[in-house]
């Protein structure tokens, strides 16, 4: 049982990254930055409804809410697309913020009933997916906001360790054996559906990556016309990268800068490619005699201790990230170079597979095994058998809190405003 304290810190430091990325004027707050992301005023009131919907009236629309049915209806990520949400009449900033605040009161009465109730377990694991989802959404607010053209409004508000030289192209080995995927609710009682069941599966031996895929290494598939010869690109890839003329990670520009929050800097060297879509992350690969991690090999590099025989709840063991482990909570605005956090290796040497950046895998989003949907019915099932490609480990913007080796996000192999890079694998 997740004590009541750390579901009150977790909210808590989930809601302060909400006010500092939507704390800017009415007008920006209603501005849509792309078609592919929504105006951060409707992410502030979907944070709260959401919140609402699973905390206080247990997962039921049909049950009154605060809002009137037909506002709350606006935030229904399922009935509006992001590009049609600026044009809805939505809360106004201050009456969105009100409405989490209110929301967030009754939510905090409610978590003050723990530990004492016969459905305790049933009660953390909704604070837990409220708090994962206004995580996301924070990260998706610093998708939108790396969008955004214009002057910076973002600050800097973290040093970042140096990294360490001569790791870039180096790998490690994972030799051969069963090893337990996935998660239950005895060891991670917030994980969710997708994450579930624990299982074991053997998988035959292979090398990955000891950390992300450079920025100078991308610049070398560049110059060596990666982006030009088709014979790296997967039939699918090829045409994609045609039709979009790309021909460099997005936000690169044509001088070899890079815009990154407004910011026109030049690109470190030793820093995680990121903005990389996943028909690209197979482009480079090809292009550099390797494949990428399908997620099972990407799991077991991460959680599985050959020693022990046994999972790692987190890849260097089972104390919590701290800064000196990994670049997780946005404030970075920024991966890590690599080799910055030699202690928060796995087992087998990987460095830096939670945070920086999200790891492409030629995974497609799969139920595993014995699968059962949460009450947040369509978190995962709706996505099952799409065309989506899972990532792995989280970027620099994810909470903290939320993230852990068996964590599945996944997304359209054509995206890249995501924060999502590059680890290598190669049979053994
Ligand atoms: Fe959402």
């Amino acid at each position: 049982m997740i004590a009541r304290e750390t579901l009150a810190r977790d909210l808590e430091r989930a809601r302060q990254r909400t006010w500092a990325l939507t704390d800017f004027d009415d007008a920006e707050l209603h501005r849509q930055y792309s078609p592919l992301m929504s105006p951060l005023v409707w992410d502030l009131a979907h944070i709260g409804q959401q919140e609402e919907l699973w905390l206080l009236r247990d997962g039921d629309p049909n049950r009154p809410g605060m809002l009137p049915a037909n506002i709350e209806g606006l935030y229904d990520a399922f009935v509006h697309s992001r590009a049609s949400r600026a044009d809805l009449p939505l809360l106004s900033p201050a009456q969105s913020r009100a409405y989490c605040t209110s929301v967030r009161a009754a939510a905090l009465d409610v978590l003050d009933t723990l530990p004492h109730r016969d459905d305790d377990a049933e009660v953390a694991f909704r604070f837990g997916l409220v708090i994962s989802h206004e995580n996301q959404h924070d990260e998706t607010i610093l998708q939108a906001l790396n969008l955004r053209s214009g002057a910076p409004i973002l600050a800097h508000r973290m040093t970042l360790p140096e990294g360490r030289p001569g790791l870039t192209g180096s790998s490690v080995l994972v030799p051969g054996g069963p090893f337990v995927l996935g998660v239950d609710a005895v060891t991670e009682p917030l994980s969710l559906d997708n994450e579930r069941p624990a299982h074991v599966v053997d998988v035959p031996a292979f090398r990955i990556g000891r950390v992300p895929v450079t920025n100078a290494e991308w610049r070398q598939f560049i110059d060596d016309g990666g982006y030009t010869q088709q014979r790296w690109w997967s039939p699918r890839g090829w045409e994609h990268r045609v039709q979009t003329e790309l021909s460099a990670p997005e936000f690169w520009n044509p001088d070899g800068t890079r815009t990154r929050f407004g910011h026109v800097e030049e690109i470190p060297g030793d820093e995680p490619v990121q903005h990389v879509s996943f028909f690209e992350a197979e482009a480079y690969a090809t292009w550099a005699g390797a494949r990428l991690p399908s997620e099972v090999e990407w799991e077991k590099a991460a959680a599985w201790d050959p020693q022990a025989g046994a999972r790692r709840r987190y890849p260097w063991g089972s104390a919590e990230p701290t800064p000196q482990r990994a670049n997780l909570g946005g404030q970075a605005l920024r991966p890590a170079p690599v080799g910055s956090y030699p202690d928060g290796a796995s087992a087998y040497g990987a460095e830096q597979m939670l945070g920086d950046v999200w790891e492409w895998t030629t995974s497609p989003l799969r139920p595993w095994p014995g699968f059962t949907p949460m009450i947040y019915q369509r978190y995962s099932e709706p996505f099952f058998d799409g065309d989506y490609k899972v990532l792995r480990g989280g970027s620099w913007a994810v909470g903290a809190d939320t993230l852990r080796p068996s964590f599945r996000n996944w997304d359209h192999p054509i995206r890249r405003q995501i924060f999502s890079g590059v680890r290598l694998a190669w049979d053994a």
